[in-house]
């Protein structure tokens, strides 16, 4: 009985101890669109969902979680770099106790950096209201391990944001003469979204982000869908490559305007748009046959319509670039990570992850 007890009272002990020291990795945090989002969406009344199969096919349990990819997606592989569980969506009710010092997934699928972006979704997290659920988890993680932990903890995370492209694919490009298309010539719709997401970024380290992964958009005009909707020969789609050729460098200045107000690297630019397309314009190089077909879908390069338990599906989906119309495989999601890692500063900008990590946690 007596030494039931102690052995009972040290398990809680070590329990406790854990609570109140957070452990040395790092805790991530994720916010943007169905590029990161892992199943926040599936809690949602939306129709941006990837909660059926096939999606998740080679994922470990083999079903779909709500991630927009074959198996694991960018941040699940930046986790593992971590040495770390993937993070719960913000939204799981299994985001519990403990659980919320590894950190959380806030991202959803189908948002932009305008507030008007994807509204056909209808019900999805906007990034204001991203920001907003950071601020409660803050809250709640602070009950657990008061204000003081919880600084330290938000100040040495990492943090990964996803955002833009759907700013353009699912607003000024959704329908031919759209409101915004209407309201603003290419040039000036960058503008202004850049000097949107410099606000949310700010408010971002507002926060208590400090070192923050911020990726631009991929070649928009390349991905399975616009080949099927706006290409005729096969070629990226001029417009929207012009798109993300014009939002993609104002993107690296305002993150080197904010550091340089800062006084301090917290923002790094991840090129996206590079790490894309180096497998996109030489597939085989990267073991894929083609970077044009996605995996699962229909129509021309299969880039119609979305991938449901009805679509064309390829059996080896390690040798596609695409899983479905707009969403890499597991495998292209490796690719681009491993230039997140050790990239060259042609990829990450100023620093890449391994840099960060070998910092240790403070700045
Ligand atoms: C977007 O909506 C939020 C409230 O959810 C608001 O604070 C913000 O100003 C809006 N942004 C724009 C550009 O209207
Ligand atoms: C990126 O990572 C590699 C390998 O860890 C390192 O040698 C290189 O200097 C890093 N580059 C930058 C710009 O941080």
């Amino acid at each position: 009985m007596t030494s039931s007890w102690i052995l009972l009272s040290f398990a809680s002990l070590l329990a406790i101890g854990e609570l109140l020291v957070p452990s040395e990795a790092r805790a991530f945090f994720v916010f943007g669109d169905s590029l990161v989002d892992n199943g926040n969406n599936n809690y949602l009344a939306t129709t941006a969902r990837a909660d059926s199969p096939p999606y998740g096919i080679d994922y470990p349990t083999h079903r779909p979680t709500g991630r927009f990819s074959n198996g694991l997606n960018i941040p699940d592989i930046i986790s593992e770099h971590l040495g770390e569980e993937s993070t719960l969506p913000y939204l799981s009710p299994e985001l519990q106790g403990e659980r919320l010092l590894v950190g959380a997934n806030f991202a959803s699928a189908g948002i932009g950096i305008l507030n008007d972006t994807g509204y056909q979704f209808i019900n999805i997290i906007r990034i204001n209201r991203q920001l907003e659920y950071y601020q409660q988890y803050q809250e709640r993680v602070s009950s657990l391990i008061g204000p003081e932990q919880t600084q330290r903890l938000v100040n040495d995370a990492l943090v990964l944001i996803t955002l833009g492209g759907n700013d353009f694919v699912n607003n000024y490009y959704l329908v031919p003469f759209s409101a915004r298309s209407r309201e603003f010539a290419l040039p000036d719709y960058v503008q202004y979204v850049i000097s949107e997401y410099k606000k949310i970024l700010a408010r971002l380290y507002d926060l208590g982000a400090r070192h923050v992964l911020v990726t631009g958009t991929g070649p928009l005009g390349c991905v399975p869908a616009e080949l099927a909707l706006r290409s005729r020969n096969g070629n990226c789609d001029p417009e929207l490559q012009r798109a993300a050729d014009l939002f993609n460098p104002q993107l690296v200045q305002i993150l080197n305007e904010l550091n340089s107000n800062i006084g301090s690297d917290v923002f790094v630019a991840a090129n996206a748009y590079k790490m894309n397309l180096d497998f996109i314009t030489s597939p085989q190089t990267y073991g894929f046959v083609t970077s044009k077909i996605a995996c699962c879908g229909q129509g021309p390069y299969n880039g119609i319509g979305l991938c449901t338990p009805a679509s064309n599906l390829c059996p080896n989906r390690d040798i596609y670039a695409f899983w479905d119309p707009f969403h890499p495989t597991e495998r292209a999601n490796r690719i681009i990570v491993s230039q997140f890692m050790t990239g060259s500063t042609d990829y990450m900008n100023p620093m890449n992850l391994s840099t960060i990590l070998a910092m240790g946690s403070r700045i």
